[in-house]
């Protein structure tokens, strides 16, 4: 367990404050099968379960009833079978204990508990399941097709857990920032293999297994391409090109599940062209700006906004965009080349608390997305940074042919994009540049104590010092 039981108790306990009546069911994950069921994926435990309860076992789920003032631990003890497969661990007994949880019951008390809610009318709160398996079980628990349990779901609960989550401790920060130095090690690697000739499968096995030595995961399957206009474009066996670009979207996830997520875009030769050069520094200019506005109490939709149009005016002076910024923004012209939001949330999850839903994460009462626009649809958070929040700074340019093609032959933007331009970008790819950073009083900060190089002249410098 990351912290002392007392922090898991204390947090259990606001969560009941909060909500006041209510049987509160939290489950933690189970294995997953592969390919066939005694062959499982690494363990990941649910991180709403990890932050009331710490406990990284499988087969457990956390139980509060607030109108009793119970809490229970339930799950099965393993038997002698699967202690010669593999080894002793503590009792569910044990583990309530270690969590400051005073009742300890086997897998057949759950069904007892939830019926015994339904007899009193007690409401039963549980969170947008994500699992098949748990949305099967939940299902038969409460009489519900899983296609129903998002919508089920207890929205008193999800904000409850979104406020507690959203800021984070110093404990927490520490952890967060262990990820980022495992992120360092992983992306200056990444930096130093991509040469022309490198398969962009064999850097991320390489940076993956740099994050599973140090840590548990990769916070997410690394993003690692030449094409880095595809927003998720997953390594392949190409071989490195000179003169392209390779985009490295990557974190780590520390044996506790605290995560990072960076992002580099690397000359494959060394050098940017003048071309990329030009891309590059807009990137890295929308970067910085972010960093330097945000703060508790401003709007993380205007720092998105700003930067949109930041990206719209400098994207002006290379001639790939014209017209009135304001009015091309307005009109979401510049999703052409940033299709996406300026960053998310971070903590235990990657994307923190996404499967909660995104309207309760990143919006609320003052700050509603905006669904219709392509791109602003895009936007994982809207409304006011607050101090202790974890968030990315991401913004990118990408040349997506197929998306040039869709917007040119519908006519779109036609007064705010030069198409005759931008055909002749087709073979560019795709720039982004991403940092975690932690919402301060006034300000805000990187996390990690090193900076992975990224101004163009660093990086250019880093390239060159590699071979010494
Ligand atoms: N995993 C993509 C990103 O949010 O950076
Ligand atoms: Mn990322
Ligand atoms: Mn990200």
């Amino acid at each position: 367990m990351l912290f002392d039981k007392q922090t898991y108790i204390e947090r259990r306990h606001i969560l009941k404050e909060r909500l006041g009546s209510g049987l509160v069911i939290i489950p933690g994950n189970n294995d997953t099968p592969v390919n066939y069921p005694s062959n499982v994926y690494k363990f990941r435990q649910d991180s709403t379960f990890l932050y009331y309860f710490g406990l990284h076992r499988e087969g457990l789920v956390g139980v509060i009833d607030i109108d009793e003032g119970r809490e229970y631990l339930i799950g099965n003890d393993i038997d002698i079978e699967d202690i010669v497969w593999f080894g002793q661990v503590d009792s569910v007994a044990d583990l309530a204990a270690q969590t400051g949880i005073a009742h300890s019951a086997p897998m057949t008390q759950l069904e007892k508990l939830v019926a015994k809610a339904k007899v009193s009318s007690q409401p039963v709160l549980f969170l947008p399941p994500y699992r098949h398996d748990w949305m099967i079980q939940l299902g038969d628990l409460l009489g519900l097709h899983p296609s129903k349990l998002r919508e089920a779901a207890s929205v008193d609960l999800i904000k409850a857990v979104v406020d507690q989550r959203a800021v984070k401790t110093a404990g927490e920060i520490a952890e967060i920032e262990k990820a980022c130095g495992i992120g360092y090690e992983m992306h200056t690697t990444a930096m130093k293999l991509c040469r022309e000739g490198v398969t962009e499968q064999y850097i991320a096995g390489v940076i993956s297994g740099i994050a599973s030595s140090r840590g548990c995961i990769v916070s997410f399957p690394p993003i690692l391409s030449m094409h880095g206009e595809v927003m998720h474009g997953y390594p392949s066996p190409r071989k490195l090109e000179a003169g392209r670009l390779m985009l490295c979207d990557a974190g780590a996830e520390t044996n506790e599940n605290y995560c990072s997520d960076n992002t580099r875009t690397t000359p494959i030769s060394g050098k940017f062209t003048s071309r990329q050069r030009d891309i590059y520094n807009i990137v890295v200019a929308c970067h910085d700006y972010a960093l330097e506005v945000a703060k508790p109490g401003v709007k993380w939709w205007d720092v998105h906004m700003n930067v949109c149009r930041m990206m719209t005016d400098m994207l002006k002076d290379v001639g790939l965009m014209k017209g009135d910024t304001d009015e091309a923004v307005a009109a979401g012209a510049h999703a052409m080349f940033m299709p996406h939001g300026l960053g998310h949330m971070m903590g235990l999850d990657v994307h923190d608390m996404e499967g909660l839903g995104q309207i309760y994460v990143g919006f609320d009462e003052e700050v509603r997305p905006n669904l219709d626009q392509f791109g602003t649809n895009c936007l994982r958070c809207g409304r006011r940074l607050q101090e202790g929040w974890v968030m990315t700074d991401e913004p990118g340019i990408y040349f997506i042919p197929a998306l040039i093609d869709d917007w040119r032959k519908k006519g779109l933007h036609n007064a705010f994009i030069n198409y005759d331009l931008l055909e002749t970008y087709k073979d560019f790819g795709g720039i982004r540049l991403e940092d975690d950073i932690l919402i301060t009083k006034d300000g805000c900060r990187f996390l990690g104590d090193k900076r992975i190089p990224y101004h163009a002249d660093k990086l250019e410098a880093f390239l060159a010092d590699r071979d010494k």
